[in-house]
C-alpha cells in the first residue's frame, strides 16, 4: 500500500516524501511542477535511493485523479497541492477557489470511491488571521485576511464536515507556522519563482547577491525591536511532524486541527541577525512600510502536536539558518 503525495515536488512536499521513503514506506508523488523544479523527483530518488511512481497531473483534472487511484494501492493521502502565494490570492481570488477547493473537493472524491478515507491537509496559521490572542492555540477563532487563507480555512471546514458525516474518515489539518531552512545535503529547499514574496528566501537571495537590499516591513509594531515576530520551524521538523501525523489517522478516525510550530516567536531582525551568524554574510536593510495584511505577532502553541502526535521541533534557529543558506549559495542559487 502507498502514501499519495499531493504537490510532493514542492517544498514541504519534497522533504516529507524523503522522510517517508526513508521510513520504509511507498509513495506516489503527484504534481503539476507549477512552482516545483522538475527534477526534483529525482532529486528524491537519489537522496534515498528508492524508486516510486511520478503523476505529473493537475488536482483539477478529475479523470488522471481517479487514474491514480485505480492504478496505484493508495492507503492515505498527503495533501500539499495548492497555490499559496498571499498577494497572487488577492489578485486571483476566483483561480485559488477553484485550484485550492475544487481541488481538494476532486481528491477526496476520488479518495471516497476508491475506498481510501485517511488524509493529512496542509493548513496553515494563517487561519488564526489577524487575532492579537497568542500563542494560539487549536480551539482559538478563525478567520481569513486573504483569499488563500481563506480557501484554506473553507477546506479545513470540508473536511471537518466530511468526518462528521462519515466516521470512517480519518483527517489531519496541519497548521504550519513558517516553514524555513532546507534539506542538509542542500539537494532540496525553498526554490521561489521570481522576487520571493517570504523572509527567508528573500534574505538568501540578498546573501547570494541576486538581491540588493532586504526591505523590512514595519518597524513601529508592538514587538521586543518594532519588527514583525514568527514562529520559525525548520523545514524537516515539519516534514516530520506529517510522518507522526500519518501514524495518528492510522489509529484514530474523525477530523483533528493540529498546530505545528516550534511555540517561539522571533523578530525581522533577530532572523537577519542569526542569518548573517550561520552564513557569515552581511545582509543589508532599509525599513519600509508596514506590509499590508501582515499580523504583528504570529506564533504556536504547539503542545497539542506533543500531547496528540508525540512531535516538537527540535531544530535552532541557527540549523534553520545555515541550512536555507547551504541551500541557496549552491550554483543554480536555488532559483527555479
Ligand atoms: C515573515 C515576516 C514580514 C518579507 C507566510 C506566507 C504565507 C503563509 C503564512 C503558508 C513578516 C517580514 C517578509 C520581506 C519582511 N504560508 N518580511 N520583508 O507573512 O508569516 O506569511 O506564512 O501557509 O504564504 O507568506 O511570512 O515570510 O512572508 O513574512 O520584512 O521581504 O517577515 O513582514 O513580519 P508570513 P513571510
Amino acid at each position: 500500500m502507498a502514501i499519495l503525495v499531493t504537490g510532493g515536488a514542492g517544498y514541504i512536499g519534497s522533504h516529507t516524501c524523503v522522510d517517508l521513503l526513508e521510513a520504509g514506506e511507498e509513495i506516489v508523488l503527484l504534481d503539476n511542477f507549477s512552482n516545483a523544479a522538475r527534477d526534483v523527483p529525482d532529486r528524491i530518488k537519489t537522496l534515498t535511493g528508492k524508486d516510486f511512481p511520478v503523476y505529473e497531473t493537475d488536482i483539477l483534472h478529475v479523470g488522471d485523479l481517479r487514474t491514480v487511484f485505480d492504478e496505484q494501492p493508495i492507503e492515505s493521502v498527503i495533501h500539499f497541492a495548492g497555490l499559496k502565494a498571499v498577494g497572487e490570492s488577492v489578485a486571483q481570488p476566483a483561480r485559488y477557489y477553484r485550484n485550492n477547493v475544487t481541488g481538494t473537493l476532486n481528491l477526496c472524491a476520488a479518495m471516497a470511491d476508491a475506498g481510501c478515507k485517511r488524509i493529512v491537509f496542509s493548513s496553515s496559521a494563517t487561519v488564526y488571521g489577524l487575532s492579537p490572542d497568542v500563542p494560539f492555540r487549536e480551539d482559538a477563532p478563525l478567520s481569513a485576511i486573504n483569499p488563500y487563507g481563506m480557501s484554506k480555512l473553507v477546506i479545513e471546514r470540508i473536511l471537518t464536515d466530511i468526518a462528521a458525516a462519515d466516521e470512517r474518515w480519518s483527517i489531519a489539518l496541519l497548521r504550519y507556522f513558517n516553514p524555513i531552512g532546507a534539506h542538509e545535503s542542500g539537494m532540496l529547499g525553498e526554490v521561489p519563482r521570481g522576487i520571493p514574496n517570504n523572509l527567508l528566501p528573500y534574505i538568501a537571495q540578498v546573501a547570494s547577491g541576486q538581491l540588493a537590499t532586504l526591505n523590512v516591513f514595519g518597524n513601529d509594531y508592538d514587538t521586543k525591536d518594532g519588527t514583525g515576530v514568527r514562529d520559525y520551524l525548520h523545514v524537516r521538523c515539519l516534514s516530520e511532524g506529517h510522518l507522526k501525523a500519518l501514524a495518528y489517522i492510522r489509529e484514530h478516525t474523525g477530523a483533528e486541527a493540529i498546530n505545528l510550530g516550534t511555540g517561539t516567536g522571533y523578530s525581522v531582525l533577530e532572523i537577519i541577525s542569526a542569518f548573517e551568524q550561520a552564513s557569515g554574510v552581511p545582509i543589508p536593510y532599509v525599513f519600509a512600510p508596514r506590509r499590508p495584511g501582515d499580523a504583528p505577532v504570529c506564533f504556536a502553541d504547539p503542545s497539542k502536536a506533543h500531547a496528540l502526535l508525540g512531535w516538537k521541533a527540535t531544530r535552532s534557529l541557527f540549523e534553520m539558518c545555515r541550512d536555507a543558506w547551504n541551500f541557496a549559495k549552491r550554483p543554480t542559487g536555488g532559483a527555479l
